[in-house]
């Protein structure tokens, strides 16, 4: 089972933006939890980041036919991109959400989530464990789906 990691932008300086927020462990410490967490699943995990919406919006087209699915955290994007959306859309892959943290307990421009229209699932306001979560989740959706 092949599974897309999908950041958006800003989560590569985890560890440095609004620590107290995000917490205080970076980019890197997120890769290392999301393969642990993939590993006992026996999930193939691909992880990706970009500050770019069009460079997001590639990666999803990229997982049609190669990917099971996708976990995505598009940071601001989730709140503004339609194209994200649309992408989602058009592979038509389980895709599940996530959020660092409770974006619904933040300002009211945090509350709209586009991409979360096109995904099965959200996880928000757990932190790193939002993303096992996900796989979990994606794993369950896709064994049974089989
Ligand atoms: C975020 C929440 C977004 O509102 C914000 O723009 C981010 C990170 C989160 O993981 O909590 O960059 O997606």
């Amino acid at each position: 089972m092949k599974i897309l990691v999908i950041n958006g932008p800003n989560l590569n300086m985890l560890g440095i933006r609004e620590k107290e927020l995000y917490g205080k462990q970076d980019y890197e410490a997120l890769l290392a939890f999301v393969r642990d967490a993939a590993a006992p699943l026996g999930i193939d995990v691909e992880c990706f980041q970009s500050n770019s919406e069009g460079a997001i919006v590639d990666a999803i087209q990229g997982a049609y036919g190669r990917m099971d699915g996708i976990v995505i955290n598009p940071a601001a994007y989730t709140h503004t991109s339609v194209a994200i959306l649309d992408a989602l859309k058009a592979v038509s892959l389980p895709a599940v959400e996530v959020h660092l943290t409770n974006v619904n307990e933040r300002e009211s421009f945090r509350h709209i989530s586009y991409a979360g229209m096109a995904c099965v699932k959200s996880f928000i306001g757990l932190g790193f464990e939002g993303y096992r979560q996900a796989l979990i989740y994606l794993h369950d959706l896709l064994n049974h789906a089989a």
